[in-house]
């Protein structure tokens, strides 16, 4: 069965619909727009509407509701769910403020917030070991200032969770300024109480920069697996090798005709192609695929490109600088070895000039 047009509205579109849909709802809750502004506006949401309404159809029939595509799934029925209910049952007044469920839309197909929502969860025991000294540090700065500064300003910290929103405002480092220790002693608890939180902060920061730093490392590790075992010179190689090699490794996809490296160039690396194939533009063009290597003889020797090397085909490969390359040697002689013997086979093959 052919895909439903609107099942398949692209992200950059769901998020083009949401964010204009987001500021119509924004625009109507001001009472100086009337009249023919406010129902143009309010158009423009029963239009958003009805698209996300054909989508959701469409998501419903033509795709197979896999546990992958859940999420999606509740995200369209509660985009259209949520503004229908509001237009039957709530007030008048009301009703267009509805449509900010839409503000789920752009996550919808974001691989982003899945990232986050996996670092978050991995980072979960020291996040919450954070949180609970920030915790502690919380209510013995509020206890301590509750102490000190009860008897001085009564109105301002007669009661712990009154010195408590103080602890919070100087622990953020925010600082509304409404509640302000007057003594000495409240002002020296102030300053300590705003270095801890200067380093609870960079603390969090740090958890979740470090997360998302060994995420992504992991995500690529995988990735990058997955195209190496598809290079058959790599089986060669011994179960620590090709995790320093898989590291090494940087995948790169080139459109179809691109060049890759040009004669005469200087080369710093070379490349394992796949999947595609390249065009090696010596003479008679000679056309390498899937599983072949290119642009190893300038790095070996270090002389210039001998060939313009072209993309035949849209081509993923695997590039390999120079200092993994002597890495690659030390580990594995032998790939070292057939990477040279095709490098001199070539260069006897290729015309000089
Ligand atoms: P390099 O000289 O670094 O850059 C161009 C590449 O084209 C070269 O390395 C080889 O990998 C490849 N190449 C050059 N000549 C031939 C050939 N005769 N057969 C296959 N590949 C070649």
């Amino acid at each position: 069965m052919p895909a439903m047009p609107f099942s398949k509205i692209s992200a950059s579109l769901n998020v083009l619909l949401a964010v204009m849909g987001l500021l119509a709802v924004a625009a109507l809750t001001t009472p100086k727009i009337a009249g023919d502004v406010r129902f143009a506006l309010e158009m423009l949401l029963a239009g958003i509407w009805a698209i996300y309404g054909l989508q959701l159809i469409g998501t419903l029939i033509i795709r197979q509701a896999t546990r992958d595509r859940m999420p999606a799934i509740a995200i369209d029925v509660l985009a259209v769910a949520v503004p229908l209910a509001a237009f039957l049952f709530a007030g008048h007044r009301d009703q267009s403020l509805y449509c900010a469920i839409w503000l789920l839309k752009p996550l919808r197909e974001s691989t982003f917030f899945r990232l986050m929502a996996r670092v978050i969860s991995n980072e979960r025991r020291n996040l919450a070991g954070v949180t609970s000294v920030f915790g502690i540090i919380l209510f013995c700065a509020s206890l301590a200032a509750y102490l000190i500064e009860r008897d001085i300003q009564p109105d301002r910290f007669g009661s712990m969770p009154q010195a408590m929103w103080w602890a919070v405002t100087t622990l953020s480092t925010t600082g509304y300024g409404d509640e302000i220790p007057q003594s000495f002693a409240g002002r020296v608890l102030g300053g300590l109480v705003m270095m801890c939180g200067i380093g609870i902060f960079a603390l969090w920061a740090g958890i979740l920069a470090t997360g998302f730093y060994e995420e992504v490392r992991r995500q690529d590790f995988v990735r990058n697996w997955q195209l190496v075992a598809a290079v058959p010179l790599f089986q060669k190689l011994e179960p620590a090798a090709l995790v320093e090699v898989v590291r090494s490794l940087r995948p790169r996809v080139v459109p179809a005709g691109a060049v890759i490296c040009r004669k005469g160039d200087r080369g710093d690396q070379m490349y394992f192609i796949v999947e595609g194939s390249v065009i090696v533009q010596t003479p008679s063009p000679i056309e390498l695929g899937s599983g072949s290597f290119f642009g190893e003889m300038a790095l070996i020797s270090g002389a210039p490109r001998s060939a313009t090397v072209s993309a035949a085909t849209e081509v993923s490969l695997l590039s390999l600088y120079s200092v993994d390359f002597q890495m690659l040697s030390s580990r594995s002689p032998e790939i070292a070895e057939i990477i040279r013997k095709t490098a001199r086979e070539r260069r006897g093959a290729t015309p000089e000039g």
